[in-house]
């Protein structure tokens, strides 16, 4: 049972009350971490899941346990060509759900299916499409045409488990004035949009670094639905942040972090060093974030006063991922 910060009627209740997991787009795995033949067990949306990539490439995502007696595909299950084995009785299912083969019967009962995910594998990440009511995505996340190309290196990655709610990690993004406070940053311009199913900050500013020196940048940062943010930075280096956040359950996300450096002066061996630095950096940058996180309340309506971001905007916009989705084809023509 899932409960929305809307009633049918349009009241709006707090996002402090409300409980269930956000719409869109998520990301599961970095791409390498679900390799060929093998079934991968998560856990996301307070479900247990399995991943396995097929003999074509393509990634599934099953509900973990078996319809038949409930053995977990994830643990011992068997890929073959594109469908997945139980260690159980051998009942077999391909990747949407549908149970293809029963050993030992001659009919298949007609309720043996394990429910799937809409899988896209994009940017080097695999993603799924959670929906509480089961709805077809409605956006789609952004192709990064540098990525995997040779001027751009490879993802350097990082991965957190946290206990937080998501709507902590979202305000981040409207939230200017802790940037001098938590991250040792001056922003001189700020300036923040939303549009559709994205929300975007514009900054620009300086870091004090630990070093002591001063890296002046600019930086573009979109959230591409509730839990998927790129950011472009320009400043000493080039380069592409990727965050994204996932629910486990109600209290605890997994956060996967990523970055990616354009090759400096041609010279990749020294770009993956430097690659290195700047990730240990963001991932400091984030450790001081997830300590607040970890062991704040949530004010809603937080108590805002001239110099803070518009918090108000982008909780406005945030909220959408929990209200209901009404297909626009259903909604009534006036
Ligand atoms: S529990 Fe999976 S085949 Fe029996
Ligand atoms: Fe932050």
């Amino acid at each position: 049972m899932f409960h929305f910060p809307y009633n049918r009627n349009g009241g709006a209740v707090s996002l402090s009350t409300f409980s269930g997991y956000p719409r869109g787009w998520f990301v599961v795995a970095f791409s390498d971490e679900i390799p060929v033949a093998q079934a991968t067990p998560m856990r996301y949306f307070g479900q247990d899941l399995v991943a396995f990539r097929g003999e074509d490439g393509q990634v599934r995502v099953l509900e973990a346990y078996c319809a038949h007696m409930g053995a977990s595909l994830a643990h011992g299950g068997k890929i073959e060509g594109c469908t997945i084995r139980c260690p159980f009785h051998g009942w077999r299912y391909d990747g949407s759900g549908a149970c293809v083969e029963i050993p030992y019967a001659k009919k298949i009962p007609p309720k043996a299916h394990q429910r799937s995910w809409p899988v896209q594998e994009r940017n080097g990440v695999v993603m799924i499409h959670h929906d509480p009511a089961g709805n077809a995505p409605d956006f789609e996340i952004p192709v990064l045409a540098e990525y995997g190309t040779a001027e751009w290196l490879p993802w350097a990655c990082s991965r957190y488990q946290i206990k937080t709610h998501p709507r902590e990690i979202v305000d981040n993004l409207a939230d200017r004035a802790h940037f001098a406070f938590v991250h040792n940053t001056a922003i001189d311009e700020f300036s923040f949009e939303v549009d559709g199913h994205t929300a975007t900050q514009h900054t620009r500013g300086r870091a004090f670094l630990a070093s002591g020196g001063v890296d002046n940048f600019s930086s573009s940062t979109t959230y591409h639905g509730p839990g998927y943010l790129l950011m472009r930075m320009a400043g000493a280096l080039q380069n592409y942040m990727l965050l994204a956040h996932t629910p486990i359950d109600e209290n605890n996300l997994d956060l996967r972090m990523a970055v990616t450096i354009k090759v400096v002066g041609g010279n990749r061996e020294k770009t993956e060093g430097y690659t290195r630095l700047y990730l240990d950096n963001l991932k400091k940058g984030f450790e001081d974030d997830i300590k607040i996180w970890e062991n704040k309340i949530y004010r809603e309506p937080a108590l805002l006063c001239d110099g803070d971001g518009p918090i108000g905007r982008l909780r406005k916009w945030y909220r959408q991922f929990y209200v209901e989705h009404v297909p626009v084809s259903a909604l009534p023509v006036d």
